[in-house]
């Protein structure tokens, strides 16, 4: 057993989310935090809503709202979201927490005093009308290097180039068009340079990583520059220094602060737990023995988790190239693997809520079942190729893979046996076709678990769904429905034993995909209790005296384990309900329709 990280991609609260975002962090990061705690392990899988920064300002600034009443409304629309989903969290929080802040500030401080933290003056944009300043990305200007005319302040998309906002040519305000005044302002900045040996040094140690995600992190590291973690705004974490700590213009870079929300979540978590210092397991060196930490995102984010909080984690513990020591919580753990999915896109076109091409989990999960999502994610998401969704590809695999294969093998193994025994059947003397199947069901547990230990999800689910496909071969082929007569009843009886053992196993490896109808399985095999333990959203207080919030936690201790569990026979079955639904093909043009295409 061993201690288990599953560090979380934190989504903005500024609005709700949509499959594309669930597919790249939310699904692939519960799969594996199921699997993990499933095969012994320690997991704690921990995450919230990223709520500070320019992205929540803005909304807030469209909908006419105060940032905080944008984050409070899209903090629980999200908490509402993945606990559909049926993300096992162990704690879903938020970054406005009191908690969060004295992090935050820890970090800053402790970065501070090891000298990676240096102040320097700078030119910034701000809006006339407003007296804001405009973030580079909200300017747009004629790029000065290839003249493309809609050159963003931060980079041209046209030539490539990276960009200040004062190089553009006749520069405006993408907000309301006006045109910025460029005035000095002083900013802190991370001393990333100083830790570019570190982090090579790091990174060539890092095994099992996707080739693409280390090849990028690796090339990030031939051009690293002092990178601003301070912006002029008044939504976000107060600079922790005498002289800044009051100025209400001056906070801390929303990006700075999301990634520490991993560390101040599991000291959250541990303080809620009644063991203030149990988060240490996962966060100091030595602490909780063979302790990893895999962080799940989509791929704008690698430069985030590759390079900028490890130079965090680094400059804290004093391990850069000015060295220093360790804040006052020690040293801290660097990142064991960053798994990052490419980009899931919607029949054939980029998500945009503007342009409507987007579906809501919340419209999603009102219409269609949470385990018919996380399946098409599992088997057929962005895992290491930008994917399409398509709701004719949706409602395909939906009804030949989910309804027509694995419903049906659970439906007709158990309605037979059920019908013709009122209970798991004896099994009598094994034939070689019942030993071959019995077999593929229980070597796929070291398959299918090796496959998502790497991250591989939908070869993972591919191998569960084949042992699916050969029980449901086996029953074609044995027949069991011809054995009725008194003197081939036994051996009726022995075949159905075989297919429930395997429906059982089959039910197991696919917990981790499918855990609410794995639940269900349970029940119609006549399990009781948990087989698949569920998140709840809980009201809490802060835990110090903040504005109270919901979070999504649970219990995931008593669940399956990854192993096969032989059935008992003479346990009670009854005639069993339909699992999964199947959709009528009119679902895909009524889909069509709504996206108005
Ligand atoms: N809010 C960011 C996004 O949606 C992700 C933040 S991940 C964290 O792209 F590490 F910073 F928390
Ligand atoms: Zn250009």
């Amino acid at each position: 057993m061993s201690h288990v990280l599953a560090a979380v991609a934190w989504p903005y609260a500024n609005g709700p989310r949509h499959i594309g975002h669930v597919s790249g962090f939310g699904v692939p990061s519960d799969v594996f935090s199921r699997f993990m705690r499933m095969s012994g392990h320690d997991v704690l899988m921990v995450s919230g809503t990223d709520e500070h920064g320019t992205p929540i300002q803005v909304q807030a600034d469209a909908d006419g709202v105060t940032p905080r009443e944008l984050a409070d409304r899209y903090n629980r629309v999200i908490v509402e979201d993945l606990h559909g989903l049926g993300l096992s969290y162990d704690l879903f929080t938020r970054t406005t927490t009191r908690n969060h802040y004295a992090v935050v500030q820890e970090l800053f401080t402790g970065l501070h005093e090891n000298g990676y933290i240096v102040a320097k003056t700078t030119l910034g944009a701000i809006s006339p009308s407003t007296g804001r300043t405009l973030p580079d990305r909200y300017i747009e200007g004629t790029c000065p290097i290839c003249r493309y005319e809609s050159a963003r302040g931060d980079q041209c998309d046209n030539c490539g180039n990276q960009l200040d906002p004062e190089q553009l040519i006749d520069p405006k305000s993408r907000i309301n068009g006006e045109t910025p005044e460029f005035v000095e302002t002083e900013h802190f900045f991370l001393d990333l340079p100083a830790f570019a040996q570190a982090l090579g040094k790091w990174l060539d140690t890092r095994e099992g990583w996707r080739p693409n995600v280390l090849k990028f992190s690796r090339n990030l590291l031939d051009d690293l520059q002092p990178r601003a973690i301070t912006r002029d705004l008044e939504w976000g974490v107060p600079i922790p220094l005498d002289a800044w700590r009051d100025r209400a213009d001056k906070r801390i870079y929303v990006w700075f602060d999301a990634v520490i929300g991993y560390l101040s979540a599991s000291i959250e978590w541990a303080r809620r737990s009644g063991d203030p210092e149990a988060w240490r397991k996962w966060w100091s060196p030595g602490a909780g023995g063979d302790s990893r930490g895999y962080y799940f995102m989509g791929k704008d984010n690698i430069v985030f988790h590759s390079v900028i909080w490890p130079s965090l984690l680094l400059g804290y513990s004093g391990e850069g190239d000015k060295g220093g020591k360790p804040g006052s919580l020690g040293a801290l753990n660097l990142p064991t693997e960053v798994v990052s999915s490419e980009y899931l896109t919607m029949e054939g076109r980029k998500f945009s809520s503007s342009r409507k091409v987007v579906i809501y989990v919340r419209d999603f999960l009102e219409r269609y079942d949470a385990d018919a999502l996380r399946y098409f994610i599992a088997a057929a998401g962005p895992e290491s190729n930008d994917t399409d969704f398509t709701w004719s590809e949706f409602v395909r695999r939906n009804n030949d893979e989910l309804v027509a294969g694995w419903g049906n093998l659970v439906n007709r193994s158990i309605s037979m046996a059920a019908k013709n025994f009122g209970a798991v059947p004896e099994a009598g003397e094994l034939t070689a076709d019942d030993r071959a199947l019995l077999e593929v069901a229980r070597s796929a547990f070291a398959t299918v678990g090796d496959l998502i230990g790497k991250h591989r999800q939908k070869a993972a689910i591919g191998e569960a769904m084949r042992v699916v496909a050969e029980a449901n071969k086996y029953l074609s082929e044995q027949a069991p429905w011809k054995l009725k007569d008194e003197a081939s009843k036994p051996r009726m009886g022995t075949i159905l034993h075989v297919a429930l053992q395997v429906v059982r196993d089959a039910n197991t490896l696919l917990t981790p995909f499918l855990p609410h109808s794995a639940q269900k399985v349970h029940e119609l095999l006549g399990g009781t209790g948990v087989h698949a333990p569920m998140p709840s959203i809980v009201e809490v207080d802060d835990v110090d005296g903040g504005p109270g919030y919901p979070v999504l936690t649970g219990d995931y201790t008593g669940g399956a384990r990854w192993e096969s569990v032989p059935l008992v026979a003479g346990t009670p079955l009854a005639a069993p309900k339909p699992v999964f639904r199947k959709l009528d093909p009119s679902v895909v043009e009524e889909e069509l329709e709504r996206l108005g295409s």
